[in-house]
């Protein structure tokens, strides 16, 4: 109880050490700016206890906002030494705020509704309401490809290094004319824990070619380098796009936008089945020009609980994946597959539990009646951070920390667990 007790003061702390004045880096030094869907999840969390701060994380995030509606993934209100790629080498984006040119998942609108209720919360949602639909809007206009919201870049999916990539990176060439470069992240943590020099040539090519359009949003997406179908992003638009929906009717949004937005989520639907990898019996990652699949389970093949979607047959061999892996790893959620060769426990998206992505498995899997898995992802969670503290990402075998220490997101995801029912009266 008491250890308890001080991991809540200590979640806090986190939080506040990392705060900017109105909204929240991951953490020091590694992740200097705002992050998108760590700003959502930090939201989540902060609503535990200070309900008006936790709103203010959700609208300087929206203040990054580009006139075409997509938010980005970073926010760089500064030009700060300790981060690479910054400003200068994203160009000229389109937002009042210097930003990257791609996005991330967009957990947003899941997080809005989840933390306002009763009338204040109504007038929050309708505050932020437009900016979200627009977001969501552009993912259905400018990223969708083969009828799937698609992504351009591995920084987009938030699962960076995540080997689901490696089908599509594998048919990129690095740009013969890439600008010289020097990484900051492995100079902040163990570079075992990082992605590798190769990838991130890659990802800076994909960079110099957006830069090259002048982040025109819908040319990226038709002639960029990388085109893939993510199950992450995917499932949770999917789920963003029914927790809008929601909304618009519980504000009275007009009709039309209720059909638009039902319009996003039966498109939503049949795309379930374009990632759906029928010899792995898995949700997984697919490269929308080749049409090849990615071979491995990974911890969001299991997000169909969700977003509510996939058919009972597809859920079943869902579930017997996880309980294959829990046969595999002492802490559930490992990133990727524990039984692929390239399965590395420390290194970043190839093997460590993320608490944002057991937070999402465990919800859907218990909304979905599943509440002995969703238990296990809970508990296993629970588990490294009582034995290693708040880090980014824990080694599934070990329970040790990775990566990035002192880290916002999985401080907010602790808090929202300990203090589910302080939220339902937060807003
Ligand atoms: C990084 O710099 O590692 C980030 O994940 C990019 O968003």
């Amino acid at each position: 109880m008491s250890q308890k007790l001080s991991l809540q003061q200590t979640a806090i702390n986190t939080l506040n050490l990392n705060d900017r004045g109105g909204f929240t880096i991951p953490t020091a030094g590694l992740y200097p700016y705002q992050w998108n869907w760590d700003s959502a999840f930090v939201a989540l969390g902060i609503a535990t206890y200070d309900m008006d701060r936790a709103w203010r994380e959700i609208t300087t995030l929206i203040e990054g906002q580009w006139p075409d509606g997509m938010i980005p993934s970073i926010i760089f209100r500064d030009d700060n030494p300790d981060y690479f790629p910054g400003p200068s080498r994203w160009g000229k984006t389109h937002g009042a705020i210097p930003s990257t040119g791609v996005s991330q998942p967009p957990v947003l609108a899941t997080v809005v509704r989840q933390i306002t209720q009763g009338s204040k919360g109504i007038a929050r949602r309708a505050e932020v309401f437009d900016a979200i639909f627009a977001w969501h809007k552009w993912f259905h206009d400018a990223r969708t490809a083969s009828g799937i919201v698609a992504t351009v870049h591995p920084w987009e999916t938030g699962r960076d290094n995540c080997p689901e990539w490696n089908i599509g990176l594998d048919l990129m060439e690095v740009a013969p004319d890439l600008p010289p470069y020097t990484r900051m992240d492995n100079k902040h943590v163990n570079p075992h824990h990082r992605p590798t020099q190769e990838q991130y040539d890659k990802y800076l090519t994909i960079v110099h070619f957006g830069d090259g359009i002048g982040w025109d949003q819908r040319r990226l997406t038709n002639e960029g380098p990388f085109l893939m179908a993510d199950p992450n992003i995917h499932f949770v638009l999917l789920r963003a796009d029914k927790d809008l929906l929601a909304m618009a009717e519980e504000i009275g949004e007009p009709v039309e936008t209720c059909e638009q937005i039902r319009a996003w989520i039966a498109k939503g639907e049949a795309a379930t089945d374009y990632i759906w990898n029928e010899e792995l019996g898995a949700f997984s990652a697919r490269d929308i020009r080749t049409g090849k699949f990615s071979d491995g389970f990974s911890n969001c093949s299991a997000l169909c609980f969700y977003a509510d979607t996939g058919t009972k047959e597809q859920r079943a061999r869902v579930l017997a994946h996880l309980q294959r892996v829990e046969n595999k790893v002492s802490y559930m959620l490992p990133s990727w597959d524990p039984d692929a060769p390239d399965f590395e426990p420390q290194r970043y998206w190839c093997g460590p539990m993320w608490p944002q992505m057991n937070y999402m498995t465990a919800l859907g899997l218990e909304e979905q009646s599943e509440p002995e898995m969703a238990r296990t992802i809970r508990d296993a969670l629970n588990n490294a951070i009582e034995k290693s503290g708040f880090w980014e990402c824990f080694d599934p075998l070990t329970g040790e920390g990775c990566v990035g220490a002192n880290f916002s997101w999985t401080a907010a995801v602790w808090l929202s667990w300990q203090n589910a029912t302080k939220l339902s009266g937060a807003a």
